[in-house]
């Protein structure tokens, strides 16, 4: 719909112009104020004339009337004036010949931007921290940070992705003490991340204790533990190998769900590898004089930015979390040289990020400005059925077998001779939950409703791609040649042909407000135009052979704007279901 904007903005401006040469008024400012009205029976776009009045001096629904009269264009089928709107139709004519063809004609470029040509992007997301389970909170930072990463390689961006495992840390010392307190070399290589999460918990609550119980605390413990992460610090080369091997061991667990969505990342440099990075820009905030000490830790005031402070050293001169980021940070802009650095984290993590912006901003670096925090809400699961053995934690793993698993009994039943079933279910049973999660906003907490995500009607991830498999189906059964004269001979081709080229400006918005959501529920609007068309309209049984080849064209256009659509949103497609 972008050039038919822009074919209409143009038009409309020159007619503005002609009315008043002085208006200072530009196409793109026209472009910005065309809109779609909320019932399609108005028109396909609507012009409101109000914000013109000034420049013209004249009422708008005069201005509306004089423009209506002129605005002819092989895109419009009619313009009428309405109460100071222009409400204007889209011409069947353009629709299939320009439109459609259009598509045909780019495949999966169609619908592509190109702002993002000549500039790298660095995305951060993911990035669970090691031996920790990867769990349900982790579904948003994936799959939002790859969906980003998609839509900016989509418009031409040069995109680096980014795990920024949490490798480093005291979590690591426990650890230590947990495995050569209960720990089975053999067992943890059989069991994989589970002993270790295992371990982690275990030692975790010894240390705790239970007042209840009567069990005490154990602050030896915990000071063993500090002690290990000291040596690991100091290099101690049993500690350094006992920490590459759980790092490792994670690192294979996250690879199995990573390849169930599909994604890669282009490096995995975690938290560790910034140890010894830090220090020059600590020396640097000591120099620019912007460090404090408070109580015995080193500190950048922010008290005039309305922020509490921003931790830079513990008392005892171990760095943080901040710090890591800011050294991260200033590795990326020099080995990457970014236009944009992505951060994709829970809105928890708000504050964290606003601080270390700002003291990147004071210790003068000009790239400041180019660091996003994207945050989202948190999420919950509804009958908490899921909880695992980790404590009442959701493990991502866990809730994308059972999806699949969902996906397999309800498929044996309803198609029980389907081949590959195997990899169907898995990507209908993943792309239910992604599609379920990047279906809200993302700031919204959500609520996770496993039936209804996995419900093939409605608003879900398996009737969208069900919408796919039937394009696909279509087009299977084609025998004849196809192609010839395109005919749009009703309402529901034109509607699909208006709903598929909105593509690009959803990708612009998506882009533009780090909002995955834009996509799905672009993907939605696509599978409920398609599945009407299909149902009111005989597509290899029509007679005509023009309208018959018109409506598998508009099928396959379809199955290219659909199946392009997915690839930016994290989902696989399937041919069959
Ligand atoms: N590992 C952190 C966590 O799980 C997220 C890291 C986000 N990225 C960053 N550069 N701080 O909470």
């Amino acid at each position: 719909m972008l050039k038919i904007k822009a074919l209409i903005a143009e038009k409309i401006h020159e007619n503005v112009l002609s009315i008043n040469p002085a208006a200072e008024i530009s196409v793109e400012d026209i472009v910005g104020m065309l809109e779609y009205p909320p019932d399609t029976s108005m028109g396909d776009l609507a012009f409101p004339c109000f914000k013109l009045s000034k420049a013209l001096r004249r009422a708008p629904v005069q201005i509306a009337a004089q423009i209506a009269d002129s605005l002819t264009l092989d895109c419009i089928k009619s313009a009428e004036a309405v109460n100071g709107y222009l409400n204007i139709k889209i011409s069947d004519e353009y629709l299939g010949e320009k439109v459609l063809a259009e598509i045909l004609e780019k495949k999966e470029n169609y619908g592509r931007p190109t702002f993002g040509c000549g500039k790298t992007v660095v995305l951060d997301y993911s990035s669970p921290n090691v031996a920790k389970p990867f769990h349900i909170g982790h579904l948003g930072t994936t799959v939002i940070g790859h969906s980003l990463k998609k839509l900016h390689e989509f418009a031409g961006y040069n995109c680096i992705g980014i795990n920024y495992l949490g490798d480093w840390g005291t979590q690591f010392g426990k650890l230590i003490v947990a495995y050569r307190l209960w720990g089975d070399k053999q067992q943890i290589e059989e069991g994989g991340i589970d002993k270790l999460v295992e371990l982690y918990v275990r030692i975790n609550n010894t240390i705790k204790g239970d007042e209840e119980k009567g069990i005490p605390a154990r602050d030896d413990l915990a000071q063993q533990a500090r002690d290990e992460f000291r040596k690991m610090e100091e290099g101690d080369e049993e500690n350094i190998a006992l920490w590459k091997w759980f790092v490792e061991i994670s690192l294979a667990e996250y690879e199995k769900t990573y390849k169930q969505l599909d994604i890669e990342f282009d490096s995995y440099k975690g938290e560790s590898f910034y140890t010894d990075k830090m220090p020059a820009q600590v020396q640097k905030l000591r120099d620019m004089g912007l460090m404090k000490i408070d109580d015995g830790a080193s500190i950048v005031d922010l008290d005039e930015y309305g922020m509490p402070p921003c931790l830079i050293l513990k008392r005892d001169g171990s760095t943080l979390y901040p710090t890591r980021d800011i050294a991260a940070a200033y590795y990326r802009k020099q080995t990457y040289n970014f236009d944009k650095a992505i951060y994709v984290t829970s809105n928890q993590q708000n504050l964290h990020f606003k601080q270390w912006f700002k003291v990147v901003e004071l210790m003068g670096y000009d790239w400041y400005d180019q660091l996003v925090h994207v945050p989202y809400g948190t999420v919950s699961l509804n009958g908490a059925k899921l909880a695992t053995r980790t404590g009442n934690v959701v493990l991502l793993r866990d809730l994308f077998s059972l999806a699949i698993e969902k996906v397999t009994a309800i498929m044996e039943e309803k198609n029980p001779d389907l081949r590959g079933r195997e990899d169907i279910a898995e990507a209908v049973g993943v792309g239910a939950i992604v599609f379920y999660y990047l279906y809200n906003n993302r700031i919204k907490d959500i609520n996770f409703n496993l039936e209804e995500a996995l419900s093939f009607d409605g608003n879900t991830g398996p009737y969208v791609q069900y919408t796919y498999a039937r394009t696909c189906s279509v087009l299977e059964k084609v025998t004849e040649c196809y192609g010839g004269k395109v005919v749009i001979s009703c309402e529901e081709e034109s509607a699909l042909l208006k709903t598929l080229c909105q593509f690009e400006e959803k990708v612009n918005i998506a882009i533009r407000d780090y909002e995955p959501s834009v996509i799905t529920r672009f993907i939605l609007d696509v599978a409920t135009a398609y599945n009407k068309f299909y149902h009111e309209c005989k597509i290899l049984g029509a007679e005509d052979a023009s309208i018959r080849g018109t409506r598998i064209l508009l099928t396959e256009a379809t199955k290219n704007v659909l199946g392009a659509a997915f690839s930016l949103v994290c989902m696989k497609k399937t041919e069959r279901i």
